[in-house]
């Protein structure tokens, strides 16, 4: 019986650069998933695997059972630390654009009553990150932290099953991200996400994870440093849950 999502024996190599070694992980749906460890350990490589786009060397990725499909679909959103939106798209088209790849894939563009559904729809995931006077503008007209809210949304809208962050306050002043971290923990409850989130930030991790795992070398070989990848050396459930919808109500339209 295998957990929600799951790793077993996964295996990232570039050429002879052995990266991550013997990675298994099992997570279960609603967890939100911390991954901390040194520059290089691998962080973002491992998200790039579950995320579908890159494959494992070995191992095997299952998402409910299924192996993950080797291309990224509506069933994982990513948001990076930056660059994540389209400049030349304004609020409401980044969004719109999430929406219409997923449903419109050939033509890239819905019309008529699907349009329509669309756009409310496009505007409630914005008014839930807090954009909703924003529609019109460009990225280049926004704040760091406007512009992680996007990203946000522009991930969300595809009601991805796992939602997955790669350092993505990494680049915003300490009070944007205390901002970031009441909206990200809201988001999580309100639309019961699974979460996996690099963070360099160590605090951040246990703030806003239930599960710490910590990626590292257990072997180091000075003489040959990519001969040994890095695994999971430690993992640390915590007991937070995802707050009730009642509470997180409040916050969503306090950070709005
Ligand atoms: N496409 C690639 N080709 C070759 N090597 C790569 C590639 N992507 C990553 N690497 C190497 O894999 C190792 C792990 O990189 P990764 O970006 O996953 O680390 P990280 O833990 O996210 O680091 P950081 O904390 O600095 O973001 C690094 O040594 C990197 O140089
Ligand atoms: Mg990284």
């Amino acid at each position: 019986m295998s957990s929600f999502l799951s790793l077993r024996d996964v295996w990232v190599e570039y050429g002879d650069k052995i990266v991550l070694e013997r990675v298994n992980l099992e997570i279960e749906e609603g967890a939100f998933v911390s991954v901390i460890g040194p520059s290089g350990a691998g962080k973002s490589s491992l998200l790039r695997v579950v995320l579908g786009q890159d494959a494992p060397t070995r191992g095997t990725i299952t998402l409910d059972g299924v192996p993950l499909k080797p291309q990224c679909d509506s069933d994982r959103g990513v948001v990076f630390q930056r660059y994540s939106v389209f400049p030349h798209l304004t609020v409401l088209g980044n969004t719109l654009f999430g929406i219409e790849c997923g449903r419109a894939p050939l033509a890239g563009r819905l019309f008529g009553a699907a349009r329509r559904a669309a756009l409310a729809e496009a505007e409630e995931m914005l008014a839930a990150v807090g954009l909703e006077d924003s529609l019109h503008l460009y990225p280049a007209q926004m704040s760091g932290g406007m512009q992680q809210r996007l990203a946000i949304a522009q991930a969300l809208i595809k009601r991805p099953r796992i939602l997955l962050l790669d350092e993505p306050f990494g680049a915003l002043d300490p009070g944007i991200r205390s901002d970031m971290h009441a909206l990200i923990t809201s988001l999580w409850s309100e639309y019961a996400l699974t979460v996996m989130m690099v963070t360099h930030d160590i605090g951040e991790a246990f703030a806003l994870g239930n599960r710490v795992l910590t990626l590292d070398k257990l072997r180091h070989d000075p003489h040959a440093p990519n001969r040994y990848g890095a695994s999971i050396v430690y993992d640390l459930p915590l007991t937070r849950k995802a707050p009730q919808r009642a509470e997180t109500r409040a916050v969503l339209t306090q950070s709005a």
